[in-house]
């Protein structure tokens, strides 16, 4: 298998969500510096990517990728030394077709110099896209994909230099059956680190409705996943919205609790230069982050789910749970399981912590939350007490 580059699951920022095509070296540099500023660097937000568009639309002379000039004036080397000058990861975008999905030059038939040239930008992180992969008749669709990711994978080892790779496959099998579609990323997770499934998270033009059911349709096709998840293998549902994206405080903090609760790469895609300090408080919580950088690296499971509501229960490294109660509904609603149905062992009492509003209690077994907000997520770690005063204190 691909080395594990990811033992956690990556964190960073991504420009794609918000700006879409819309880059350039100052919005790059800027979100960078803004992510040190706001602290949330230092928290683990530590890769920054440059998704599609920073191509020109020709290979170079001797066939190498060029860069937009006029997006970025100085080349990728020195995107990759401002970064690594900010004490960060460099993390770029290509695809293993013709072309990428915005139409820029693909890796197809270029795996190698391309992975060559990458490591001379200083490039720590790919995300290698499917979009234009060419299907010569006689041979099957997955044994088509498998072979080029399999390129490309192999490309990145022998650059040797470490560049965490993540795989976008599982995503377009996603509508060809279950299973194909899991061994799609059972081969994915061999090849490399982090896989993309489900859909694109809502662009930042699109309306704050649409925004939010990309998230609940990513948040459910994930959350199926965790079978196929292990540590250092991470299902990636794709980006954080918490920012200047028109979702509210419970949605945003709903996103980033049941990303946590299934330790999805917490890749944020915002403008951080005018991030509210709301925003921030959701994205540098730093108890919800160490849900998701629990070592145990083991994602969380559904407990109960329908319509209007989930509950998930996440095993921790220290024998705690931690455990979600969602609100999926338009309403409020009061929201509860039990320490036993959430895996917790039979104990006197439990010890409630609210991640989100740093409050503890008490309890006999029962984990409840009155009046969830529409769209809220009520995020408790959860701890087995000794019991005595504890208890009676419950
Ligand atoms: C696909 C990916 C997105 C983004 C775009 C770029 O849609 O899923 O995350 O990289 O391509 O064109």
């Amino acid at each position: 298998p691909y080395p594990n580059l990811a033992p956690r699951p990556p964190m960073g920022w991504n420009n794609w969500s918000y700006y879409s095509c819309n880059i350039n070296e100052k919005v790059i540099l800027d979100n960078a510096r803004a992510l040190v500023r706001t602290g949330l660097a230092a928290k683990g937000y530590d890769t920054v990517t440059v998704d599609d568009c920073w191509m020109a639309k020709q290979r170079g002379p001797r066939g190498e990728l060029v860069p937009d000039t006029t997006k970025f004036p100085h080349g990728m080397a020195y995107i990759g030394q401002e970064l690594h000058r900010l004490g960060l990861k460099f993390g770029i975008y290509e695809d293993v077709g013709t072309l990428t999905c915005g139409k820029y030059p693909g890796s197809y038939g270029h795996f190698k110099e391309d992975a060559r040239l990458f490591a001379q930008w200083g490039v720590d992180y790919l995300k290698a896209d499917g979009c234009n992969v060419p299907r010569p008749a006689g041979r099957t669709k997955e044994q088509i994909y498998r072979d080029v990711y399999e390129q490309q994978s192999r490309a990145l080892l022998d650059v040797g230099r470490p560049i965490t790779f993540s795989v976008s496959a599982p995503a377009y099998f996603q509508y060809d059956g279950d299973a194909v579609w899991h061994r799609v990323i059972d081969w994915s997770a061999r090849l490399g680190n982090l896989w993309r499934g489900g859909r694109d998270i809502a662009l930042e033009q699109q309306s704050p409705a649409t925004k939010w059911s990309s998230i609940v349709y990513n948040f459910r096709y994930n959350a199926g996943l965790a079978a196929l998840q292990r540590p250092g293998r991470w299902n990636d549902p794709d980006f954080l919205l918490a920012g200047d994206s028109g979702l509210n405080r419970h949605e945003m903090q709903s996103q980033m609790s049941l990303w946590a609760m299934m330790a999805a790469p917490l890749i944020s895609s915002t403008n951080l230069a005018g991030l509210s300090p709301e925003a921030r408080e959701v994205l540098g919580n730093q108890e919800i982050i160490a849900v998701d950088q629990d070592p145990l690296g083991e994602q969380g499971k559904v407990v109960e789910q329908n319509d209007g509501y989930t509950v998930m229960s996440r095993r921790l490294g220290n024998g705690d749970r931690a455990v979600a109660l969602f609100n999926a509904g338009d309403a409020p609603r009061t929201l509860s399981t039990t320490a036993a149905a959430a895996g917790l062992p039979d104990a006197p009492s439990y010890w409630l912590h609210n991640l989100v509003t740093g409050h503890g209690r008490h309890s006999g077994g029962t984990i409840a939350a009155r009046d969830v907000p529409p769209h809220g997520t009520v995020l408790y770690r959860v701890t087995a007490r000794a019991g005595g005063q504890d208890a009676a204190a419950g």
